[in-house]
C-alpha cells in the first residue's frame, strides 16, 4: 500500500501571551506516522494530546513548528482540494439549504451551477439525505447535519477525509448509524480517512490502525493494528468477535497507563 499521508517529526508549540508573560504549550512533539492509500486510521488519546492540532496541520489550517506533512507525495503548505474536513459540529450556513451547503465548496472552486447541483445531489444521496435537500439546517436533526457536513466534505472529491470527532455530540443510535455510513462510503469510494475519536469502540469498529497519543507534550504513544476483516457492514457481528474486545482492551489499558486519574486503573476495571 502506498503512503497517502505522511507525518514526519511534526512538532507544534503555541505561545500564549498573558500581559508581558509568555507561556509555551507544546501541543505536538516529534509525531510521525504514515497512512496508506485507502486506509482508515483512528487518532485517539486523552483530551489535550494534540489530535485536533495534528488534524489542522494535515488540513493545512495550521503550520507545524518543525517537521513535515505530505499528502499524495506533496508537502502540505495550505488547504487543498485533495483534503476534506468534517468537524464535530457541522457548522452549516443557516441561510442555505442542505443542498446549498453541500454546493458551497464547489462554488468556491468555480464549478458551473448545473454541475455543482448534480454533484451535490449525488453526495446528499450517498449520505442518505436526497429527500431533505431543500431543508435548512434548523429543520435538520443533529445526525442529519453531520451527514450534510460529510456530503460537503465529499463534494470536492478529496483523496483524504479528515474527521474530528464528527459523531461526538450524537446519541448512541445515530452515532452507530453514521459509523456504518462511513464504513459503507469507505467501501464504495476507497477514500483514505483519518478519524479523531475519544470512543475506543468507534476507533476499533472503523479503523485499520489506531494511533494512540499521549499528552504534555502530544506524542504518539503506540500504534495498534485492528485485526478485523473488511467489509465491515455488520457491527453486531464485529462487536461479538473476541478480536474486537481484545483490541479495545489493549488500547484502553495503554490509554489508562497515562491517565492522571488512576482511579480508573486497568486492574480496577478487570477486577
Ligand atoms: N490556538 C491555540 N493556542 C494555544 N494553545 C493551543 C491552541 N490550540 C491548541 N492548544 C493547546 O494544544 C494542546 C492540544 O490541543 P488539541 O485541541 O489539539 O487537543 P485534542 O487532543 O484535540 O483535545 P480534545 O480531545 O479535548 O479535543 C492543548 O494543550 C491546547 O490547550
Ligand atoms: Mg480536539
Amino acid at each position: 500500500m502506498d503512503d497517502r499521508v505522511l507525518v514526519e517529526h511534526v512538532s507544534k508549540t503555541f505561545t500564549l501571551r498573558r500581559g508581558r508573560a509568555q507561556e509555551e504549550v507544546r501541543a505536538l512533539d516529534d509525531v510521525s506516522f504514515a497512512v496508506g492509500d485507502g486506509e482508515i486510521v483512528a487518532l485517539t488519546g486523552l483530551s489535550g494530546c494534540g489530535k485536533t492540532t495534528l488534524l489542522r496541520i494535515i488540513m493545512g489550517l495550521e503550520t507545524a513548528s518543525a517537521g513535515r506533512v505530505a499528502v499524495g507525495g506533496r508537502d502540505v503548505t495550505g488547504c487543498g482540494h485533495d483534503r476534506g474536513l468534517v468537524f464535530q459540529h457541522a457548522e452549516l450556513m443557516p441561510w442555505r439549504t442542505a443542498l446549498g451547503n453541500v454546493e458551497f465548496g464547489l462554488e468556491v472552486q468555480g464549478v458551473s451551477k448545473q454541475e455543482r447541483r448534480r454533484i451535490a445531489m449525488e453526495k446528499l444521496d450517498l449520505v442518505g439525505l436526497a429527500k431533505s435537500a431543500d431543508r435548512r439546517p434548523a429543520q435538520l436533526s443533529g445526525g442529519m447535519k453531520q451527514r450534510v457536513g460529510l456530503a460537503r466534505a465529499l463534494s470536492i472529491d478529496p483523496q483524504v477525509l479528515l474527521m474530528d470527532e464528527p459523531f461526538g455530540a450524537l446519541d448512541a443510535h445515530t452515532r452507530e448509524a453514521l459509523q456504518l455510513e462511513v464504513l459503507r462510503i469507505h467501501q464504495e469510494t476507497g477514500k483514505t480517512i483519518i478519524f479523531v475519536t475519544h470512543d475506543l469502540d468507534e476507533a476499533v469498529l472503523l479503523a485499520d490502525r489506531v494511533v494512540l497519543m499521549s499528552p504534555h507534550p502530544g506524542r504518539v504513544q503506540q500504534i495498534f493494528d485492528v485485526p478485523l476483516p473488511r467489509p465491515r457492514g455488520d457491527s453486531v457481528e464485529l462487536r461479538r468477535r473476541p478480536e474486537f474486545a481484545e483490541t479495545r482492551y489493549e488500547i484502553w489499558q495503554a490509554l489508562m497507563a497515562n491517565s492522571p486519574d488512576k482511579a480508573h486503573s486497568p486492574q480496577k476495571e478487570a477486577a
